[in-house]
C-alpha cells in the first residue's frame, strides 16, 4: 500500500488498512496499485490514464461513518481535481462544463465531491437532469448536485438556509441528504437582502453610481464577516432556541432600523428551524476523507473573473467575493495542490454578456443598425436574461483582453467556448474580436484589463486584409463530434487562441449539456492547430 494513504494514528491506521479494528468504519480498501490501461505508452495522456485507475471504493456510507467521528489523516492532496471558472461577467454556461466533467469522472469510476467556495444567492444556474429531462434553477446548490456523491457548500459562501432547503426540496430525496454546509459559511438572509437594497438606494441618493447588485444580500453578509459581526452556520447551529438566534441579529451594530426590523421573532424561528435541519460540518474533514478515498474534486467558482472583488471590473463594479480559480480555492478551504492532477477550465462565451452597472468595453453599439440587429438576434435566440434577477443582459463582441487576463489570473490556458453555435447564425455572418483596449484620451493601448475601464475603447483584431470582420458562418447546433465541424470553425478557433493566448478545449454547440465538442490533441493535429505537449489530462 502506498504510504500516502496511511493516516497518522495507529488506531485509524488499522481501520484505513481494512483491519476493521474500529468496527464502525467497516471498510475494505481496495488494491491501490495502478493498473495500466493505456496501451499507447507514447500517448501524451498515458500518465493520467494510469493514475485514474486507482480504485478505492469508499462511498457515501463510508463518508457518513467517517464524518460521525472524523480523525486526522496524513496529508495528501486530492488525486484529481478540476475547477470550472467564468472568464468575463458570469453566465457563461459553467454548469454545462461541470456536467460534462462530472459525467466523465463518474464513467471512470470516481466518486465526485462537488464544491462551491464562494458567493451565494447572486449566482443562478440552470441544471437539467440528464435522466428525467427535468429543469432546475439553482442559486445555492452546485451545478453538479444531481451526479455528485457529496455536495459541499464551502466556508466562503453566503447561504440562506431557508432558500437552500427550498432548493433542496426540489431534488430527489436521496440526493438531498448529500448536501453539506461548512460551519464557517455565513448566514445570508432577508436581513442582508434588505441591507443590499438599502445600500444601493443610499448610493443612488448620494449621486454615487449604483453597482446594480442582484440584491441577494451577498455583499452585506461578506461585509459583516470582514468587520467580524457576521453570523456563521456554526453560530446559528449552536443556538438553543430561535430567540437566541434572534438575539444574535439584534446585536449586530450599526444597522439602520428599516433593515433591523426585517428580522422578526417569527422569521428567526423559520431560520432556526432551517439551520437545524441542515448538515453543518467542518469542511476539512470532508476534504480529508475525499482525498484519502480517491474522490475527484470538482470546484465551481461562482460568477466570473471580471466580477472578482479585487481584480474585477474597474475595482468597484464587482461582486463581494473572490471569483478567480485561486480565490474560490482559498474560500473553499482547499489548496491548489488538490488541482495538480486535473485542470482549470476558463469558461466563456463566443460573444460577451453582462448584467449590472459598470463599463462594458465590447458592448454592442445600439446606435449602429447592424450591431443592434445582432443584439436582438442573440436575445431572441438565446434569451440572455439573468437567472437570478430576470434582467435582460447587455451583449457585446468577444473580448480577448478579458480572456487573456482571466487565463493569467486563473492560472490555466484551457478555454471552454460556449455558444459557438450562436455566432455561426448571426444575421450578418461575422464576429468581431476585441484584441486590445485603447485609452480614449491618451490613445495608449493596453493588452491586459486596465483599472478604469470606462476610459477605454476596443481595438479590434484585423486579418491580413485589414478587415475586423471575422467570418463565422456555420450551422453546428447540437453537434457533439469534432468530425462534424466545418473547417471554418477551426479557422475561428485559431484566431481565438492567437488573440487570447489560450487553448480551446471544449466548444459549446447548444443549450443541453450534451451539446459540446472536445477539441482533443488528435483533432487539433488534424486541423492544423498546434498540438499541446502537456495536455496529459485529456478526458
Ligand atoms: P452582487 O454579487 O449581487 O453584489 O452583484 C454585483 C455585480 O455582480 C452586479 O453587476 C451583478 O449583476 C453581478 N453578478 C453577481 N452575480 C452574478 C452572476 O451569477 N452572474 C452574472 N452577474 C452577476
Ligand atoms: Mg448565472
Amino acid at each position: 500500500m502506498n504510504d500516502n494513504y496511511l493516516p497518522s494514528n495507529t488506531n485509524s491506521l488499522c481501520c484505513m488498512m481494512g483491519k476493521l479494528e474500529q468496527p464502525s468504519l467497516s471498510v475494505t480498501w481496495a488494491d491501490t496499485s495502478l493498473s495500466k490501461v493505456c496501451d499507447d505508452a507514447s500517448s501524451s495522456n498515458s500518465k493520467f490514464l494510469t493514475d485514474i485507475k486507482v480504485h478505492i471504493k469508499l462511498g457515501f456510507e463510508d463518508f457518513l461513518r467517517y464524518m460521525e467521528n472524523p480523525y486526522a489523516l496524513k496529508y495528501k492532496p486530492a488525486c484529481i481535481g478540476f475547477i470550472v471558472v467564468g472568464v468575463h461577467f458570469g453566465d457563461e454556461g459553467k454548469g454545462k462544463i461541470v456536467n460534462i466533467l462530472t459525467a466523465k469522472l463518474k464513467a471512470q469510476g470516481y466518486h465526485v465531491l462537488s464544491i462551491r467556495g464562494q458567493g451565494g444567492g447572486n449566482a443562478g444556474h440552470t441544471v437539467i437532469d440528464a435522466e428525467t429531462g427535468k429543469e432546475y434553477h439553482f442559486h445555492y446548490l452546485t451545478s453538479g448536485v444531481l451526479d455528485a456523491t457529496v455536495i459541499l457548500l464551502g466556508a466562503g459562501m453566503e447561504v440562506d438556509p431557508i432558500r437552500l432547503n427550498t432548493e433542496a426540496e426540489q431534488i430527489p430525496e436521496d440526493k438531498r441528504e448529500r448536501i453539506f454546509v461548512d460551519e464557517r459559511a455565513v448566514l445570508c438572509t432577508d436581513f442582508d437582502r434588505a441591507m443590499d437594497a438599502y445600500l444601493e438606494n443610499c448610493r443612488k441618493n448620494s449621486g454615487k453610481p449604483i453597482i446594480g447588485t442582484t440584491k441577494s444580500g451577498v455583499g452585506p453578509s461578506v461585509a459583516l464577516r470582514a468587520q467580524r459581526d457576521h453570523i456563521t452556520f456554526a453560530d446559528a447551529k449552536a443556538c438553543n432556541s430561535a430567540e437566541e438566534l434572534y438575539n444574535l441579529f439584534a446585536k449586530i451594530p450599526n444597522i439602520p432600523d428599516e433593515v433591523r426590523q426585517v428580522v422578526t421573532m417569527e422569521y428567526a424561528e423559520k431560520l432556526y428551524t432551517a439551520v437545524q435541519s441542515l448538515n453543518v460540518v467542518n469542511s476539512q474533514a470532508v476534504y480529508d476523507f475525499a482525498r484519502h478515498a480517491g474522490w475527484a474534486f470538482l470546484l465551481e467558482a461562482s460568477q466570473a473573473h471580471g466580477l472578482d472583488n479585487l481584480f474585477g471590473n474597474s475595482g468597484h463594479y464587482v461582486t463581494s467575493t473572490h471569483t478567480t480559480a485561486p480565490g474560490a480555492v482559498a474560500d473553499a478551504g482547499l489548496s491548489m495542490e488538490d488541482f495538480r492532477n486535473g485542470f482549470i477550465v476558463n469558461t466563456g462565451k463566443a460573444y460577451s454578456s453582462k448584467v449590472g452597472a459598470g463599463p462594458f468595453v465590447t458592448k454592442f453599439d445600439l446606435n449602429d443598425s447592424i450591431e443592434k440587429e445582432t443584439d436582438k438576434f442573440i436575445h431572441d435566440l438565446v434569451g440572455e436574461f439573468g437567472v437570478t434577477t430576470g434582467r435582460l443582459r447587455d451583449l457585446g463582441w468577444f473580448d480577448a483582453v478579458a480572456y487573456r487576463t482571466a487565463i493569467s489570473r486563473n492560472g490555466s490556458p484551457y478555454i471552454a467556448l460556449n455558444c459557438a453555435d450562436v455566432i455561426g447564425m448571426l444575421p450578418y455572418g461575422y464576429m468581431k474580436i476585441c484584441n486590445q483596449y485603447r485609452h480614449i484620451k491618451t490613445g495608449r493601448v493596453v493588452d491586459l484589463w486596465p483599472y478604469a475601464q470606462e476610459e477605454y475603447e476596443p481595438v479590434w483584431y484585423t486579418d491580413e486584409t485589414g478587415s475586423d470582420k471575422i467570418s463565422v458562418n456555420w450551422d453546428i447546433y447540437g453537434i457533439n463530434n469534432a468530425e462534424d465541424l466545418p473547417e471554418a470553425v477551426f479557422d475561428y478557433l485559431k484566431i481565438v487562441e492567437k488573440t487570447t493566448g489560450g487553448i480551446v478545449r471544449y466548444i459549446g454547440t447548444g443549450g443541453s449539456s450534451k451539446d459540446i465538442v472536445e477539441i482533443t490533441n488528435s483533432v487539433r493535429k488534424k486541423h492544423g492547430m498546434c498540438v499541446i505537449p502537456d495536455m496529459e489530462h485529456e478526458m
